[in-house]
């Protein structure tokens, strides 16, 4: 039996639609060993697919085709930290869970360059797999049915506060009230603060985050569906955040916040309260910088 452990991702960072994320520590543990037939155990009492339209299955037995090994099944147990549907990383989480887990079952025929290939095909866009996969921020194009990208390591100067809603949000559904079309204007102030974004977290030039976090090619439409995320934004630029984005398609809100703010997550608790978003749990994170890890073999 191998143990995967995956992390969380947030994706997006504001203006990188689809192509910039990072990796944070909440994790996911998967268990997984080959067997006749099919075996799905939540280990944590979070209810999960026990069939074959469970993702972490039918992605393994997805890589087992590809590679033309003859699939068995599987037996499977899950740890599931990452909420669901939450905008951190939790379908992604499984699907490198999936292919990691198969891989080594397989004795790793696949390396990890075409493995982030592979889960960005299934997922369409690579902004929480990739991450996902090898920790750090990872920067992206999919371009036809490959994934360019850059990882690099961010420094441990940052909490990555996530405000987790008390609702969930479907991606198809955050997706679905984006525009097919956007002004030119719009398309110049994204792709210069995604690269901005990229380059100053990196560098630690963390004075521009907040410029480099705006949007205005998903998050005012998502924001819509979000009740209370902008007032939450607001709130952490109010207590001193860097930055402030939805993560992934959301409902979460994401600050990026120095470690020099001890009482950041303490004092943003308040203003969730303050504002009447009283179901919101605040959950303090680092960056992952290795990714997938397999604890167990
Ligand atoms: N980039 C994706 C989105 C992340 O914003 O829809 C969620 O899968």
């Amino acid at each position: 039996m191998i143990k995967i452990r995956i992390p969380a991702t947030s994706a997006n960072i504001g203006p990188g639609f689809d192509s910039i994320g990072l990796a944070v520590n909440l994790y996911n543990y998967v268990t997984m060993e080959e067997h006749d037939g099919l075996i799905i155990e939540s280990m944590d009492g979070v209810e999960v697919p026990t069939d074959e339209t469970n993702l972490i299955y039918s992605t393994a037995k997805h890589l087992y085709e590809l590679c033309g090994v003859t699939f068995r099944g599987l037996k499977i147990g899950q740890i599931n930290q990452i909420p669901f549907a939450r905008g951190l990383g939790s379908s992604s989480a499984c699907i490198i869970g999936g292919l990691k887990g198969a891989n080594r079952l397989m004795g790793n025929p696949v390396p990890d360059a075409e493995l982030v290939n592979i889960a960005a095909r299934i997922e369409g866009h690579p902004d929480n797999t990739a991450p996902a996969l090898m920790g750090g921020l990872v920067t992206s194009v999919f371009a036809g049915s490959r994934v360019y990208y850059v990882k690099q390591e961010i420094k441990n100067d940052l909490k990555f506060v996530a405000l987790i809603p008390d609702f969930e949000l479907k991606t198809s559904e955050a997706r679905a009230v984006l525009p097919d079309a956007i002004p030119r204007a719009d398309g110049v102030f994204n792709l210069s603060r995604a690269a901005l974004m990229s380059v100053s977290l990196y560098s630690g030039n963390y004075q521009n985050l907040r410029v480099a976090a705006e949007d205005r090619i998903h998050q005012p439409y998502r924001l819509k569906l979000i009740q209370g995320g902008a007032e939450a934004m607001e709130a952490c630029y109010n207590r001193g955040a860097y930055a402030a984005f939805i993560s992934g398609a959301g409902p979460t809100i994401m600050a990026i916040v120095s470690t020099e703010i001890p009482d950041f997550s303490e004092n943003i608790a308040k203003s969730l309260v303050e504002l009447g978003l009283d179901g919101w749990r605040v959950h303090t994170m680092e960056i992952d910088n290795v990714g997938t890890i397999i604890e167990l073999a």
